[in-house]
């Protein structure tokens, strides 16, 4: 039933739970956003990447990572020869959150609040897919995945087990490496970036 509590309980298919989450009214960022931006990929992945929550531009394409910061994550995927056709890429949160500033939408930092609402769509996704790894992208992705709040900066490369068997590793955010503005050192970020998704891939 459109809009009820256990939305999307039924589905058994990735596609089944995108049609689920269209709907969905869990917390209250569906209604500045333009749609809700599911998760991608084949359903047989081995790989679960979770970010954030969509930007700007998967807001209005309604695919994630498809912005600045999915093209750095594939760029530096590529790089690390991690297959895009063995991964799933999905969001701890499906709804854009803003705050509009004249013509712009910038983007603003989901509550947790709104992290645990989201979090039963990744949990069906996981449910569905059951990858052998998921990586968290930055720490909004580590709170959803992990149900609490860990320190990325100093447990990025680290791999932590869920109580369900789940490895998640943890790494940054693609978007933190397009924040820096001294070249030198974006590319030293980058570079460790790039280390983390070469270690994925001998994960996987
Ligand atoms: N940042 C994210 O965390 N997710 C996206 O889909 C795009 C940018
Ligand atoms: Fe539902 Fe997540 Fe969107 Fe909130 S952000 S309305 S929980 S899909």
């Amino acid at each position: 039933e459109p809009g009820s509590d256990d939305e999307g309980a039924n589905a058994r298919t990735i596609p089944e739970l995108r049609a689920a989450a269209e709907g969905c009214r869990r917390c209250p960022l569906w209604s500045d956003a333009t749609q809700t931006v599911f998760g991608e990929g084949p359903e047989n992945a081995i790989v679960v990447f979770v970010g954030e929550q969509p930007g700007d531009q998967e807001d209005i394409a309604g695919k994630p990572f498809v912005g600045p910061a999915g093209k750095m994550l594939d760029a530096v995927l590529v790089e690390a020869e991690v297959d895009r056709s063995e991964v799933y890429v999905t969001n701890g949160v499906k709804h854009f959150k803003f705050e509009p500033r004249g013509k712009r939408r910038i983007h603003a930092k989901p509550n947790a609040g709104e992290v645990k609402a989201c979090r039963w769509w990744l949990d069906r996704e996981l449910a569905i897919l059951k990858p052998s790894l998921a990586v968290a992208l930055g720490a909004t992705a580590a709170q959803s995945l992990l149900g609490k709040t860990v320190p990325i900066t100093k447990m990025r490369g680290q791999v932590v087990e869920r109580e369900d068997g789940l490895r998640v590793f943890l790494t940054i955010h693609p978007s933190y490496i397009l924040r820096i503005r001294e070249s030198a050192d974006k590319e030293a970020e980058r570079g460790r970036f790039l280390a983390d998704m070469k270690a994925v891939k001998r994960l996987m």
